[in-house]
């Protein structure tokens, strides 16, 4: 436990593969880990032996929102049934999303639109990007969970913003793994409400949103996945056995919002540094944009296929940006063999997805931000299988489709819009990024010109 910095895990386990190869494990108190490292080995083992990978530890952490036996939401649910279900159930009503009056793609093109003219109120001057994109892709959640947007100004929404990055930033460090293998420890009065007080606060207002949202529920209309929810768990006691009911409600509420949220607008405030800090790629973006679109047209997905260069630099930011660079635990479901060596059920993996997304033998240039790593020798877009922010196999994230349409429509937008410049006066921003579960950028001021 001690080899490792739990502010950089990812470099800790670099420096260990350099050491001891593609597969090593460490010991956690009492708890057996397996790191897995570089493509080759993260692949076979996600999308090859995808269930023998595909359970997810315990975390006791947890246990003071909610999450335990019979309720565990999505993203750290046991594999299984309910699971299963609930994920099935997700899928699906993301993808009929335009049940209400505005497909998914509507809502981000309209968002994207709101977030332009608070961007545009700016007037130019030098400001931090990081609450207004949180607002925009916190929005798109708010539109899927509770079939609405909030104004940026108010202060409901205000306070729930906060909340996420507050309860990111109480994820990291020594003291949560501590607790994590010896969970005991969370059960001391208190503990949980002192290491983790805006995560309890989070869930807390999670539920006021939602119990509002029940109260006013028409079985005859349906406004947003809560309802579609709430229209489940009226099947009676088999849909309860399969997961559907109140505590798990809030769970995958909860769990959307957290995956959902930080991970998307972390990668925009990424996209928008690396033009910053590499103008002659963003002019590029620009001038593709204006060949393709031209200024006043909002960009739909249909765009895509025809703006290659730019889809490069979004997936390119992704590689680089390494955003979830652990991606999150896996627990083997069974006794299971990888290149050789024997891991036994029961035992915690983690996948470096850092090494992966910068494996020397995969990319050119693994280190640079080099968006022709996502070029053919004609320009055409093309996209390497060792390409895995979303990580692979039965646990990928759910959200991937969702999350590559706000980063399409979001950044294009923006740069259709505005070009983006480092203030003056200011350092140049720095390069390496904070880790608290995410890898986020440190903070930076920009100036964005209307175009
Ligand atoms: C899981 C990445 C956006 C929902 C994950 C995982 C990764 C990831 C690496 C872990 C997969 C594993 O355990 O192997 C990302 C990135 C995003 C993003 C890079 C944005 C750029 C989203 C969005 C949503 C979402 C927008 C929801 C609307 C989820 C859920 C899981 C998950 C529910 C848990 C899946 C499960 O355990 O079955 N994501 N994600 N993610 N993500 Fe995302």
């Amino acid at each position: 436990m001690f080899s490792i910095d739990f502010h950089r895990p990812h470099h800790s386990f670099n420096q260990l593969q350099k050491r001891f190869g593609n597969i090593f494990s460490l010991q956690n108190c009492w708890t057996n880990l397996v790191v897995l490292n570089g493509y080759k080995t993260v692949k076979e083992a996600l999308v090859h032996k995808s269930e023998d990978f595909a359970d997810r530890p315990d975390f006791p952490i947890y246990e003071h929102m909610g999450y335990g036996k019979n309720s565990e939401g999505l993203i750290i649910a046991r594999y299984g049934h309910a699971w299963k279900e609930l994920r099935r159930f997700t899928l699906s009503t993301l993808r009929n999303f335009g049940m209400g009056k505005k497909s998914l793609e509507e809502r981000v093109v309209e968002e994207a639109g709101f977030l332009c003219s608070a961007i545009k109120s700016q007037e130019g001057k030098p400001f931090d990007t990081h609450v207004l994109l949180n607002n925009a892709v916190c929005n798109i959640i708010c539109s899927i969970v509770f079939g609405d947007r909030f104004d940026y100004g108010d202060e409901t929404f205000k306070k729930l913003s906060q909340l996420f990055q507050n309860s990111f930033n109480e994820e990291t460090g020594f003291l949560p793994q501590l607790l994590n293998v010896v969970p005991i420890l969370v059960r001391v009065p208190g503990v949980p409400q002192k290491v983790f007080r805006a995560q309890k606060e989070l869930v807390d207002f999670i539920d006021g949103v939602l119990d509002k949202h029940v109260k006013s529920w028409d079985p005859a209309y349906t406004r947003d996945l809560t309802d579609v929810f709430l229209k489940e768990m009226e099947k009676g006691k088999a849909a309860e056995e399969n997961g559907f009911h109140y505590s798990n409600l809030r769970l995958v509420a909860t769990d959307l919002f957290v995956a959902g949220s930080e991970t998307t607008s972390t990668t925009l405030r990424w996209a928008l540094l690396y033009m910053l800090l590499h103008p002659e790629i963003q002019s590029k973006v620009q001038a593709e944009i204006d060949k393709v679109i031209g200024r006043e047209r909002p960009p739909t997905m249909k765009d895509q296929a025809s703006l290659p260069y730019t889809n490069a630099v979004i997936h390119e930011v992704q590689r680089y940006g390494d955003i979830l660079p652990i991606g999150l635990p896996h627990l083997t479901y069974r006794d299971t063999e990888l290149q050789g060596f024997f891991i036994p059920k029961g035992t915690t993996i983690i996948t470096n997805l850092s090494s992966v997304l910068k494996d020397k033998t995969v990319w050119e240039k693994p280190n640079q931000f080099y968006p022709e790593h996502f070029l053919d020798a004609k320009g055409q877009f093309v996209k390497p299988e060792a390409f895995l922010p979303f990580s692979a196999g039965r646990r990928a994230c759910l959200g991937e489709q969702l999350a590559r349409m706000e980063l399409f429509l979001f950044f294009t937008t923006l740069l259709q819009k505005f070009t983006f410049v480092l203030p003056e006066d200011q350092p140049r921003p720095r390069e390496d990024s904070h880790f608290a579960l995410t890898n986020s950028p440190h903070p930076y001021l920009l100036r964005a010109l209307p175009r």
